[in-house]
């Protein structure tokens, strides 16, 4: 499973590295980073309670 996030979409409301650190790393300003990351094994739920709490819906999971 891949991460995407949508550069434009992210404010920065750093809810996605709340629920999920290991996984959505942010950069300094807070913006997340993980764009083309793939899902560690056995995370993938996490992953998914991460991306849903996004407000913006920058992130997307697709399957690799
Ligand atoms: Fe950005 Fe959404 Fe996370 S706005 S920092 S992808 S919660």
């Amino acid at each position: 499973m891949k991460i995407k996030v949508d550069t434009s979409l992210c404010s920065g409301h750093a809810r996605c590295a709340a629920i999920a650190g290991d996984i959505y790393r942010l950069d300094d300003n807070g913006y997340c980073i993980a764009d083309g990351d793939s899902v560690p094994e056995g995370q993938e739920a996490l992953a998914q309670r991460g991306a849903r709490a996004c407000p913006e819906r920058a992130i997307t999971l697709v399957e690799e």
